[in-house]
């Protein structure tokens, strides 16, 4: 059976799965270790090295595709909402495959989770264009037309009272200011509403953590294109950034 390993550096974790690239499935348990304080790219290499080793695929060579949560483009880290400043205009991609002695295929975390939705998950199949948003420590988002990936749309940088839209609305927004479920959806109303103006989407799918209550904030949605929970929930990085990294 076609395997590749997925990591996803998060805000808070850094997870990594070895996925079945048949099913869009984890053919390993999830490994989970906190990401290091100030997520800087020294102590984040060192933390992927021992994600690696927990799965036992430090020495494997099997596809490693890799999401982060920044822009990507050509392998180089162009932005850095929600970790070190350092990884601006970082070489990123040269530097882990540097620092692990291997290649790899560097992406945008949400656009990872959006191809394994598009591939194995919630917008299998689905026509015209998809837009994934994963609310967590940030929001991040991937367009997809026909199933094609369209990098980089970085939805959560809308601006909002001049900040960053996603310091709002983000899972971590309502962690942080205890808002109740009522509270959180008239913010992401706001933001998903403005969002449908602008792109026309045929479907909207929602990732991140928070995927795993669906029934708490979705129905309280008014929204003229249907949206619906990813299916790969919290695993849809490690799955996305597998699946893309086998893809080369
Ligand atoms: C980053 C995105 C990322 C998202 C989710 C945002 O702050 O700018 O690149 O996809 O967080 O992690």
């Amino acid at each position: 059976m076609a395997q590749a390993i997925g990591v996803d550096i998060g805000g808070t974790g850094i997870k990594a799965g070895i996925v079945n690239l048949a099913h869009g499935t984890l053919d390993s348990e999830r490994v989970r270790v906190p990401t290091p304080q100030g997520a800087r790219p020294a102590d984040v290499l060192e933390t992927v090295r021992e994600v690696l080793q927990v799965l036992g695929v430090a020495d494997s060579q099997l596809p490693l595709g890799v999401a982060f949560p920044a822009i990507v483009k050509r392998g180089r880290t162009l932005s850095a909402a929600n970790i070190a400043k350092d990884w601006i205009g970082f070489e990123a991609e040269k530097f882990f495959e540097d620092g692990l002695g291997r290649h790899i295929s560097f992406v945008n975390d949400a656009d990872a989770a959006g191809v394994a939705e598009a591939r194995h998950g919630a917008a299998r199949d689905a026509r015209g264009l998809t837009i994934m948003t994963t609310l967590g420590t940030g929001i991040g988002s991937a367009f997809l037309y026909d199933g094609v990936l369209i990098p980089n749309t970085e939805l959560g940088h809308l601006k909002r009272d001049g900040e960053s839209i996603e310091r709002w609305t983000a899972y971590s927004a309502m962690e942080r200011e205890q808002l109740s479920w009522v509270d959180w959806s008239a913010r992401l109303q706001e933001f998903y509403s403005h969002v449908e103006f602008l792109f026309s989407p045929d479907l909207f799918v929602v990732g991140g953590g928070v995927s795993k209550h669906p029934e708490k904030f979705l129905p309280l949605l008014e929204l003229n294109t249907p949206i619906v929970a990813a299916v790969h929930r919290n695993s849809s990085g490690i799955i996305g950034a597998a699946s893309l990294a086998a893809d080369i």
